[in-house]
């Protein structure tokens, strides 16, 4: 069943659970994460980053997850992760997307909040929902240090300011994890997850969250958190499975036995992070 981000996420933000919002990238991936969905009977959301656009293109991607979406039992949204470029949201868009994020947190204030609404204005008028990012969520190579924490996490006032004048309907916030593997084990700001909510009484996205561990994932979701963004923790169950299976099988050159037991891998984890998020059982006819 294909649906909008924003009734998924309502519905999240009303019953005080997290969705799952999985990086899509290949066939594999998509039938991974809604065989799993399907199976905890978890709504979700499939997302494309930059780098699967690039990689698949983006009819490929728009096809292959509203395929599964239709074809699927439980509710799914088909979301574009990280825009930054104009023509490619309305790409998206025009190519079925439910939902899409502009991702202008790099530019100042006014500046993201312009760039916002622009998007806002257009995504809605199609009936297309639009998360957008406010605040500095870390890459890998960032070090963020205590000192550096407060410039760079997302500041409640500015947030409140940026709901309003923008019409967003969900917002990515800066709370102290970063994308990509972790050196150490990241520190999250449980409080300002709650200041945020309490603020904002609409659904927040945890970014980077591979990686994080189960007790904070679930710290974080009974704070407010109602999209969880997962890409890493997909790709190293992928890499392990493939890696395992060829160095037991040198002999095995069919494209298809080699990505089975990956999917099935990359199933394990997904259902295991639907369950911790609390999404298993919350699909609706
Ligand atoms: O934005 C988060 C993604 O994990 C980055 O993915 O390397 O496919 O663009 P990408
Ligand atoms: P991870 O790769 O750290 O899970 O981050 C995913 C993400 O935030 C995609 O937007
Ligand atoms: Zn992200």
């Amino acid at each position: 069943m294909l649906v909008t981000g924003k009734q998924i996420l309502d519905h999240a933000h009303e019953n005080g659970y997290a969705v799952g919002a999985f990086n899509v990238n290949n066939m594999e991936i998509v039938q991974a994460i809604i065989e799993a969905a399907e199976e905890t009977k978890s709504p979700v959301i499939l997302q494309a980053s930059q780098g699967g656009l690039k990689y698949a293109g983006v009819e490929y991607i728009a096809e292959m997850a509203k395929v599964a979406a239709r074809n699927a039992s439980v509710p799914v949204a088909v979301h574009l992760d990280h825009g930054t470029d104009f023509t490619q949201i309305m790409q998206c868009i025009r190519n079925g997307f439910t939902s899409v994020m502009i991702d202008a947190s790099k530019k100042p204030l006014e500046e993201n909040i312009a760039t916002t609404k622009k998007i806002v204005d257009i995504a809605h008028a199609v009936g297309v929902s639009v998360e957008a990012e406010l605040g500095k969520i870390g890459g890998t190579e960032d070090d963020i240090t205590v000192d550096e924490k407060d410039a760079t996490f997302t500041d409640p006032d500015e947030a409140e300011k940026f709901v309003k004048e923008t019409g967003v309907d969900y917002l990515a916030i800066a709370v102290g994890t970063a994308h990509g593997p972790y050196k150490g084990e990241p520190k999250l700001d449980f409080d300002r997850i709650k200041t945020i909510k309490e603020r904002l009484n609409m659904p927040s996205v945890l970014h980077g969250s591979s990686g994080v561990p189960e007790e904070s994932i679930k710290k974080a979701v009974s704070q407010g958190i109602n999209k969880i963004n997962i890409d890493t923790d997909i790709r190293m169950a992928f890499n392990k499975a493939v890696r395992e299976f060829v160095a037991e099988n040198p002999d095995v050159y069919d494209p298809r036995k080699i990505l089975g037991p990956a999917r099935e891998e990359m199933k394990k984890v997904i259902a295991e992070k639907m369950k911790m998020f609390g999404a298993a059982g919350k699909a609706w006819k």
